[in-house]
């Protein structure tokens, strides 16, 4: 087997592996899903902080798992004027007069990833439309929907496909505690 054969077939091995761990998405989206979410700053709320010997850093081991499970947020925090807002250690659980959001585990994890049940097309409008998977309960601040539903569907659509293949992190995201009567 002279000429290009040989490399045909070593090609042809490779590329199953590849579309079995990213679904249809090519690499390029991949990458280009990996710089958007980067510069996006998805990593400043889903990627819970860690203190360091520099101070609080995003815990990358944990990257895009969102606020921890085993951190429990029991009720909205009670703030004197003029505040409105306060941020848990990790920057994950946020209180405000929504009550207590907490950002969601954006990983590939089968039982506790919020994109488990996604569709792309679901995920473009939940961007869109700030509901939860695109129809359902409206999604709480400071998730910033608004500026992210902005970019372009090629865009978003290359997000997801990042999402899709970063390394799975099994953790439960409490659910949005009501507003302090
Ligand atoms: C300022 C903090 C913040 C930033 C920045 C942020 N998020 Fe979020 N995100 C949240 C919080 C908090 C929630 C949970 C909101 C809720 O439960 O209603 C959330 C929820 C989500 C959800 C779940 C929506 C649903 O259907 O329930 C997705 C998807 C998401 N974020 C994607 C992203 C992506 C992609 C980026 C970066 C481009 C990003 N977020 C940046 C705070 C943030």
């Amino acid at each position: 087997m002279n000429g290009p054969l040989p490399l045909l077939v070593a090609a042809a091995l490779l590329v199953p592996a590849v579309s079995l761990a990213q679904g249809t998405a090519t690499s390029e989206q991949v990458r280009r899903g990996e710089y958007l979410v980067t510069i996006g700053s998805c990593h400043d709320c889903h990627t819970p902080l860690k203190t360091g010997p520099a101070g609080p850093e995003p815990d990358m081991s944990r990257a895009l798992s969102g606020h921890p499970q085993d951190l429990p947020v029991k009720a909205p925090a009670r703030l004197p004027e003029p505040w409105m807002a306060a941020a848990s250690a990790t920057l994950t659980a946020w209180s405000g007069p929504w009550g207590v959001s907490f950002a969601a585990n954006l990983t590939p994890d089968p039982e506790t990833g919020v994109l488990r049940d996604f569709t792309e097309e679901q995920f473009i409008q939940t961007l869109r439309t700030g509901r939860h998977q695109g129809q359902g309960r409206p999604i709480l601040p400071p998730m910033p929907w608004p500026f992210i539903g902005r970019m372009t569907d090629e865009d978003l659509k290359a997000v997801f496909a990042y999402l899709r293949q970063v390394p799975a992190v099994r953790n439960k995201v409490p659910d949005p505690l009501p507003p302090a009567p």
